[in-house]
Parts: C-alpha cells; structure tokens; sequence
C-alpha cells in the first residue's frame, strides 16, 4: 500500500510587485487512485504539484508523510536532510513537470537510463517497454537538439516512470501533444501506475481525456485578496472520507463565496 497523506501546506511567492498564497488544507492519495489536479492558469497547481513532488519546500506545514508498503516515512523531517530528501525523492517519486528539461548530452535512453541509475534500480526490459509504448523506440539513440517537443515531453515521461516510482506525478505531461499521443501517453501513464500499484496525481486541462481514463478530479479554487495578492487553495481531498467530493460552498478556510472569486469551481466529473 502506497499513502502521500498532507495537510496544513502553505507557500508564499513574492516580488516587488505580487504575491501569491498557497494553501492545500488536507490533500491524501493512495495506490491505484488517480486524482487531476485543475483549476484556471495561475491559480498555483503547478506550485501545489512542486510542494508534492518534494521539488519544492513549503513555507509551513504540519503534516507530510509518505507510506510504502510497511515503511513510513516524515517528509517534513526528512525535507531538512537534503541528502535523504534527494534519495527518497529519487526512489519514491516519478515527476513530469511542466517543461521537463533533458540533458543534452545523453540521448533519449540515456536519459532514461539515468533515472534508473539514480534509483538503483536497473531494468533495460521496462525501458524497451516504455520506449516502445510512447513511440521513442526509433529515436533511442537521438540526442534531444535532434528530437520534437513532443518527442522531449515523452522521452520525459519514459524518465519519470522507468524507476517504477510509488508516487507519479504529472504536470500537464499531455500538454504538448496532438490528440491521438496524449491518449497514448496517459494511458502508458497509467498503466505504469497499475504496474506497480502508484498513486497518480496530474494536473491537466484536458478534461474529457481524464475523465475517459478514470481520473478524479481536484480543483484549486482562487480568490483576490487585494490589487496585487492572490490566493489559491487545493480543494479537501481525504481517503478516508472516500473518493474526493468537489465543494462548492463557502466552507473553505479561504472563505470563498459560493462562485468564488475569479475561481474555478469544480464539477468536472
Ligand atoms: N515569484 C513570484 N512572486 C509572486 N507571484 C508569483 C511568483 N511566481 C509565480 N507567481 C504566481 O503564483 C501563481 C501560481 O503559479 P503556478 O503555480 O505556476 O500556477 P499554475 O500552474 O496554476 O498556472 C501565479 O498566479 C503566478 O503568477
Ligand atoms: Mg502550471
């Protein structure tokens, strides 16, 4: 049984001229749910799926944990020990950001390849897999100046799934593909995930693909809190309480009216 289990996160992102607030109140997953994080652009998914990920520390927070079969781990004690945060985020963790970078020097399964290293856990088989499932398997041997966006998105999710992580997570990974290979992706995503039993987490404004793959949905609602402050807040999201419950009311901590505040209200299911 796979558990990432968090609650009370805040962020704050500031410049000289904005400032943005984060919250996720209580936000739980566990093996085999699938949960699509959306809301409207800026609205902080990116900033919540980095805090998830470990990619990024959290200004407060009172619970992260993660649970891998009988091991328990307290990431907000082990976010502090950038060795064993780096370990654990190599070993548990399979992220797809947004623009993933690749290194240019390695070609396509090379850079796959790394991740598995990293993880210690070798498997050219799985990488044939995933090279042949998302279409790399001719372009194996390019360099990424020599490959398409979309082939780079790939070749970033071949990566983020080859050290079968217990936690994937996805930032609009379909983003830059057409139709037909956005569905194929998200389906080797997902059958990745069932593979090993991993939680799924992404962010996606293709609703209609989530919804066909069996996707929950998660929304950030946003509110103004003044001209240049903005807050967003990842809706409540608890297994215990069963699969997540979109909320609409004012009984979120931001305070949010009934149609929120230039939010994104939720219901996409
Ligand atoms: N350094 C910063 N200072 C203030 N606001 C920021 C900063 N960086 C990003 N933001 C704002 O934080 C919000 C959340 O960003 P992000 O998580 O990337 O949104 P999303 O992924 O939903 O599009 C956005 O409104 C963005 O403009
Ligand atoms: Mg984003």
């Amino acid at each position: 049984m796979i558990r990432l289990d968090v609650s009370q996160i805040h962020k704050n992102l500031k410049d000289p001229d904005r400032c943005f607030d984060l919250n996720i109140p209580c936000f739980e997953v566990k093996s085999g749910e699938k949960v699509a994080i959306i809301g409207a652009t800026g609205s902080g998914k990116t900033t919540a799926m980095d805090i998830l990920a470990m990619a990024s520390q959290p200004d407060k927070c009172e619970r992260f944990a993660l649970a891998v079969g009988d091991k328990s781990y307290d990431l907000k004690q082990i976010a502090t020990k950038p060795q064993k945060c780096a370990r654990i985020r190599a070993s548990f963790f399979g992220y797809v950001m947004q623009r993933s970078p690749l290194f240019p020097f390695l070609s396509v399964r090379e850079n796959v390849t790394l991740q598995q290293l990293v993880a210690k856990r070798p498997d050219p088989a799985f990488i044939d897999v995933l090279l042949d499932r998302l279409g790399l398997t001719m372009i194996a041997g390019a360099f990424p100046s020599e490959i398409s966006q979309g082939q780079k998105q790939r070749t970033a999710i071949a990566r983020s799934l080859s050290h079968r992580p217990s936690v994937i997570l996805c930032d609009e990974p379909t983003g830059a593909l057409d139709p037909k290979t956005a569905r194929q992706c998200l389906e080797t995503i997902d059958w990745a995930a069932v593979q090993t039993g991993a939680a799924l987490i992404m962010i996606t404004h293709d609703w209609e693909l989530a919804k066909a793959c069996g996707f929950e949905f998660c929304s950030i609602q946003t509110c103004s809190l003044g001209k240049s402050h903005m807050a967003g807040e990842l809706e409540r999201r608890s297994c215990a309480a069963g699969p997540a419950k979109t909320r609409r009311g004012g009984d979120l901590s931001l305070g949010l009216s009934k149609q929120g505040s230039g939010s994104l209200v939720g219901g996409a299911r």
